[in-house]
């Protein structure tokens, strides 16, 4: 049908395994480092924090991993997602180009995060702990993961960055009514939050002091684990369940994609979507062009450095090789809170470092202003992250439009918006600002890194 809108899978389609891409690499990403003996950190290193299941897809070779039956059937309580062919968009636009986009927002949070809180939860039930704990920044993260604890019966405990708590209350509210307990971070529950309010009441937080809360209140209790919502090799493999499908879904409208586009916060939607055609260029079968999307004011990727850093503000993690901007890096309270992350994936810096990806970063205001324009012709505000990716797509839809190349292009549309409407009032009413993040400000607490010498 040439102006079908939706391509959807049938639940019996449904891929039943996930991808790994690190075999099909031409090496392996630098491993995780004990900040103490700096040597790579072995499974008992992680297992206060992780249980053993998810620690051996960490380190996994293998290149797939079977996705167990109990999380395939809460999986199909919204998968597959549909693939959407953007007619009315690009007839807005007035490009030759096809765009499409792969919606996650039909999800019981909202956004492609429960395709991993799901199986962390179920791991986790399955290793007998009884509480998980963790962090959000727009919420999305901490509504999946209590909604996956409510289904396997753990309790959650979740550190909301403060600027998100306070501008959106009703992402508090949904994961109350998951069961778990949502505190502001910084909060004066651990020690990390009450340093960091010692010197500044009002903080607005961040990813990095949530989630060293987050660690801090799971190593103090023995029955306790924490679940990371990004950034680590076992988040974005739970992820590739976006790109398998999408694979499937092109190939019933006899299209591959040109350019392939995500967001990026901590990474694991745009590897989610993107691994599994990575494999197929790697494999010589396609070559699409993949882009990664951050903000202008958190550009890990654009304008940090790759080095070996700590995964949140305190120090509590392994030492990650990423692109990163500092472990106390504080990004100005954008309304993409999913983006404000100091670091990025190491599989994703490693893939960047390789020159199998490229990157981008967007101010805000062109972000929302891509947003309306979607909105209006397509039907769905996104939440503030994917913004950031639909305004690459139309940047190049537009670009189009000047060349007349009909490019194929495929962006996740990971999320709803729902809950982010003062962000859209923002914008609306003309309130919106893009600060200008200045090389004196990211040089900062780049002196701050870990010294290390290997
Ligand atoms: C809707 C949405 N998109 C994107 C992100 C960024 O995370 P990631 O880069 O891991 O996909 C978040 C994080 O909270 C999110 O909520």
């Amino acid at each position: 049908m040439a102006n079908q809108h939706k391509i959807t899978l049938d639940e019996s389609e449904m891929p039943t395994r996930w991808y790994n891409v690190i075999p099909d690499l031409p090496s392996p990403p630098p491993p995780p480092l004990h900040p103490g003996t700096l040597q790579p950190v072995g499974p008992e290193d992680l297992a206060p924090l992780f249980p053993m299941d998810l620690i051996m897809q960490e380190v996994t070779s293998e290149s797939y991993v079977d996705i167990p039956d109990e999380v395939l059937d809460i999986y199909r309580l919204w998968r597959p997602s549909p693939l959407f062919r953007a007619h009315r968009l690009e007839q807005a636009l007035g490009t030759p180009a096809h765009i499409y986009y792969k919606y996650e927002g039909g999800s019981p949070a909202g956004s492609h995060k429960p395709n991993t809180a799901v199986p962390q939860a179920f791991y986790n039930a399955k290793s007998g702990v009884t509480k998980i704990t963790t962090e959000t920044g727009a919420g999305q993260w901490g509504t999946a993961l209590a909604f996956a604890c409510s289904v396997f019966g753990l309790e959650c405990e979740v550190w909301q960055v403060g600027a998100s708590y306070d501008g959106k209350p009703y992402r508090r509210s949904v994961m109350e009514t998951f069961g778990a307990s949502v505190h502001r971070s910084p909060s004066d529950l651990t020690e990390s939050g009450r340093k960091i309010l010692a010197d500044d009441p009002d903080h607005p937080g961040s990813l990095g002091i949530a989630i060293s809360e987050a660690v801090e209140a799971a190593a103090q209790v023995e029955s306790s684990h924490y679940a990371l919502g990004s950034v680590l090799n076992h988040v974005l493999l739970h992820q590739t369940i976006i790109g398998e499908e999408a694979l499937l879904q092109f190939a019933k409208v006899g299209e591959t994609p040109d350019l392939i586009v995500g967001c990026t916060g901590g990474g694991s939607n745009f590897a989610g979507l993107s691994f599994p055609f990575l494999r197929e260029k790697l494999a010589g079968n396609i070559n699409p062009t993949i882009r990664a999307v951050e903000p202008a004011a958190c550009p890990s990727l654009t304008r940090g450095t790759y080095a070996y850093d700590f995964g949140d503000t305190a120090g509590f993690t392994p030492l990650l090789k990423m692109h990163t901007l500092g472990h106390d890096f504080i990004p100005d309270p954008i309304h993409a809170g999913g983006l404000r992350y100091h670091g990025m994936s190491p599989l994703i810096s490693h893939i960047y470092e390789l020159g199998l990806m490229e990157a981008v970063a967007i101010g805000q205001l062109e972000c929302f202003e891509a947003a309306i324009t979607f909105a209006r012709t397509e039907g769905i505000v996104p939440a503030p992250e994917p913004t950031h990716a639909l305004a690459a797509c139309i940047r190049e839809a537009l670009a189009c439009k000047e060349t007349g190349e009909e490019k194929v292009i495929l962006t996740a549309l990971c999320g709803h918006g729902h809950f982010d409407m003062a962000a859209y009032d923002s914008y609306l009413s003309g309130e919106m600002v893009d600060d200008v993040l200045t090389d004196e400000r990211l040089a900062d607490p780049l002196t701050r890194l870990p010294q290390i010498d290997l």
